[in-house]
């Protein structure tokens, strides 16, 4: 079985030239649509993201046009189908300028990634009385597969304060990087409140450690530009449904050398050479850590979005949303009795937020009848909402069709909140 030919990152365009938001939303069947008798506005983008037309119709064009199982088959539709399976993988491959389509794994998700390689390379690596760093700001997916290991190995699982604003304290990482560290586990963006952490920095750090570095870049992956050589990571994991594409497709990548070193994730069809009673020879990469059939709509619906995103170019995306922010920012400190959570320097399109006297279960249901989604509660980062002192906050989170209009919405709702509630 062949690798598809290794592309570079194609150049992307400039953040110079500002985004037709309408003609974005066009491309999205889903925002044309009313809630509660009001239009959409779709701000919970940091849960999952809508799908572009494109992204539907390829998923729909495969199996009307030419499905079958993949890298199984003689016959026709098995070649194409699996050619279109491959070309997903060189379409992650250029997205995340890996070196190589054999660091590319598809998975279910960010989660599976995950949790793949605390079973694989942490079960190898980690022993006990060894650590397993994480950060404070983690999603639970950062966090439990890792408590599994150590609690298996005896290991400790250990992680890095963050500070008042959202931000990973870098003096603490410095002192809790020892020589028993085995592996770090980082958000590259945070769910709960946006932060994007100094990644590059972070990895150098580590690694100046000779401690292997995995990023959790499934709040990243679809708002900020991702090269993964330049930041040097070992591990950085996505999911497609956050970047515009299909759920339950994500993506693994890692450096060969450690792949090739890892035992296998799952045991089954298509990740062996050979097998017999006595003995297994296991498969080349990345197809050892792909057991079974595999999501192959999932795979050609996430190329399709991967395409979509770089034919409008992250760096515009980012320079997009990133007004929305400010927007947002600014708008939100008039609201009397709100509080934003998560005020670092650097930060994505996420506004999380609590307003006295109203619940953010409360305000997460009015704003439904204005028609505004929003995500309420811990945001599976219980750490980051306990580090805080809250329970839980409203959180919006943008994406590349909306707009400061609906921004404007959101705002009037939470007004309508606070009236009812405060
Ligand atoms: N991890 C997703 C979120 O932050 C589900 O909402």
């Amino acid at each position: 079985m062949s690798t598809s030919p290794d592309v570079r990152r194609e150049t992307r365009p400039s953040s110079a030239v500002a985004i037709d938001v309408a003609a974005v939303r066009r491309d999205f069947p889903i925002l044309s649509r009313q809630v509660h008798g009001r239009p959409l506005v779709y701000l919970d983008n940091a849960a999952s993201s809508q799908k572009p037309r494109s992204v539907i119709e390829a998923e729909r064009s495969l199996y009307e046009g030419y499905y079958a199982n993949v890298h199984r088959g003689v016959h026709s539709l098995s070649m194409e189908s699996t050619d279109a399976y491959e070309a997903g993988r060189v379409k992650a491959q250029a997205f995340l300028n890996a070196a190589s389509t054999r660091e590319i794994i598809f998975t279910r998700g960010t989660t599976e990634a995950i949790n793949l390689v605390a079973a694989t390379f942490g079960r190898s690596r980690v022993g006990a009385g060894d650590e397993v760093l994480v950060s404070g700001l983690e999603h639970h997916s950062n966090i439990v597969p890792w408590q599994m290991l150590c609690e298996e190995k005896g290991a400790r699982l250990r992680s890095v304060p963050i500070n008042d604003d959202g931000e990973v304290i870098l003096e603490e990482l410095e002192r809790l990087l020892t020589p028993r560290t085995r592996i770090l586990g980082m958000a590259h963006v945070s769910n709960a409140l946006g932060t994007i952490n100094p990644v590059a920095q972070i990895v150098e750090m580590a690694h100046a450690r000779g401690v292997p570095v995995l990023l959790d870049g499934a709040q990243a992956a679809p708002h900020v530009a991702v090269d993964v050589q330049a930041m040097g990571c070992d591990f950085y994991a996505f999911s497609g449904h956050k970047i515009y594409g299909p759920s339950g497709i994500g993506v693994l990548y890692g450096k060969a050398s450690l792949l090739e070193e890892m035992p296998p994730y799952q045991g089954g069809g298509d990740m062996i050479l050979s097998v017999s009673f006595e003995k297994t020879t296991y498969n080349e990469l990345p197809y050892k850590f792909e057991a079974g059939t595999p999501n192959i709509a999932g795979v050609v619906g996430l190329g399709a979005a991967l395409d979509w995103v770089t034919g409008i170019g992250l760096d515009r995306i980012a320079a997009h949303e990133h007004a929305l922010l400010e927007y947002g920012t600014a708008r939100l400190l008039e609201i009397p009795g709100l509080r934003i959570i998560g005020t670092a320097r650097e930060k994505a399109a996420v506004l999380s937020f609590v307003m006295d006297g109203v619940h953010p279960h409360d305000m997460g249901t009015v704003l439904d009848y204005e028609g505004v989604a929003v995500r309420t509660g811990h945001h599976c980062a219980q750490p980051v909402m306990e580090r805080f002192g809250v329970p839980a906050t409203t959180r919006a989170s943008l994406a590349v069709y909306n707009t400061k209009q609906e921004i404007d919405v959101l705002v009037a709702g939470i007004e309508k909140a606070r009236e009812m509630f405060a």
